[in-house]
């Protein structure tokens, strides 16, 4: 593992909605409204997975769909920041958490952006670099209510959010992630209809992505214009897609990668200082289908782990000659059981990308603790920590031991 650079940043990642605990937004009202229906169908959503004897009490209890106190991450994150510390991190991503620093349209909150200080002096303290994220999916309630990201005026909403808190912590931070996974939200959000605000069809996928596009680069103008030393990129979701073979198999998987992983880097790509890439499927196509991969090992929560899928999609990304952040790529693994294997094995598939040019710069571990997952609740177990959500405490995985002798191995000390 020895091209690590000395620079390299090593951490994890998580987002406010999902650690904080005690959130007032989109989702969790959204939650409330929902929570009874996902526990109805979650053994026809994971009735088939391995896990499920150990996970279906939590899976069908509504209690797991509500996000209610998370982590309590918002009260104890200078302990939590201590365990990272402690496990050799040297970089921690996570999100601001628009609802709290703007809970009335126009009005900001100066307690709450007086704690997001309290949180980033408490990295810098520890010796972590901060990573902000602008917005990983919640909404402010009064934006909600106006139909979202697809209000006409969303990106200037978004820009008036973001010229505040650059202002507010533009010196203090080197690195802004504006929006997390643009094509996820969009699908889920605005396709699929399984998220809020449950909007469905191919136009509301085009008119999210679009808008969300738009917000990207006015958020990158504005923070450039406060601090043009800042290194402002997105997280985008890319998948490694691989074609078993033959030509429309060829032609399906030359369509969706442009689709899913170029679309929006095209969209953006004079618009970012680094690439942000969150990775965790691999999608093999065979003739007109999707997903006909081995699924040799699959994680708790049934998505295949498949390391080699990060060096393809690295090398993908040469093209655009920018620096890469691994801004998330984790495992949902109650047991512990692939945790370990699977960070050491996507790192290496990273070394090997940086030893054929890839400008990889950091790693980011999803996630720090478990925490809330979306719409499956608080069953899959992400953590490098684990939680006991009755009682809040927290208990290091071995794995996270693991990451750490790799983070010392990796780094070349100066
Ligand atoms: C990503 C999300 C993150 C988390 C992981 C498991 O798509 O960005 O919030 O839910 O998946």
């Amino acid at each position: 593992m020895g091209l690590f650079s000395k620079n390299f940043l090593w951490g994890s990642a998580s987002s406010a909605h999902q650690v904080e605990g005690g959130a007032v937004n989109d989702w969790s009202g959204w939650e409330k409204a929902n929570a009874k229906r996902l526990a109805r169908e979650a053994e026809k959503k994971y009735g088939h997975l391995p896990s499920w004897e150990q996970i279906k009490d939590q899976a069908t209890n509504p209690n797991n769909y509500i996000s209610g106190h998370a982590c309590e991450h918002y009260r104890m994150f200078r302990e939590d920041f201590d365990s990272a510390q402690a496990l050799g991190h040297t970089a921690h991503r996570f999100s601001l958490e628009w609802s709290r620093i703007e809970p009335v349209e126009g009005r900001f909150d100066e307690t709450e952006i007086a704690h997001y200080r309290e949180v980033i002096k408490a990295l810098r303290a520890r010796g972590i670099e901060p990573f902000v994220t602008l917005w990983h999916w919640t909404l402010p309630v009064w934006l909600a209510e106006k139909d979202g990201i697809l209000n006409r005026q969303f990106s200037e909403y978004f820009e008036r959010y973001t010229t505040k808190v650059a202002k507010e912590f533009g010196v203090e931070i080197c690195f802004w992630i504006t929006i997390n996974e643009p094509e996820i939200y969009a699908l889920n959000s605005h396709y699929r209809g399984i998220w809020p605000s449950q909007k469905t069809g191919f136009i509301n996928f085009f008119r999210a992505t679009h808008a969300l596009n738009r917000a990207h680069r006015n958020a990158y103008r504005v923070i450039k214009k406060i601090n043009p030393n800042a290194k402002i990129g997105a997280s985008l979701n890319t998948s490694y897609f691989e074609s078993a073979g033959g030509r429309i198999s060829n032609c399906m998987k030359w369509a969706v990668d442009w689709l899913w992983n170029m679309r929006f880097l095209r969209n953006i790509h004079n618009e970012l200082d680094f690439v942000g890439i969150n990775y965790y499927f691999h999608n093999r196509i065979k003739g007109f289908w999707f997903n006909q991969n081995e699924n040799k090992k699959i994680s708790d929560m049934g998505w295949e782990i498949y390391p080699e899928g990060l060096y393809h999609v690295l090398l993908d990304l040469k093209r655009f000659q920018l620096p890469v952040y691994i801004t998330e790529n984790g495992v949902a693994d109650m047991n512990d059981v692939f945790r370990a294997d699977f960070i050491r094995d996507h790192i290496s598939e990273i070394n090997r990308a940086i030893a054929e040019g890839v400008d990889v710069r950091g790693y980011f571990y999803w996630s720090l603790l478990d925490n809330f997952e979306w719409d499956k609740g608080f069953w899959p177990r992400f953590g490098l920590i684990e939680v006991d959500y009755e009682t809040q405490k927290r208990k290091i995985r071995p794995s996270a031991f693991e990451y750490k002798k790799i983070i010392e191995e990796s780094a070349i000390k100066p």
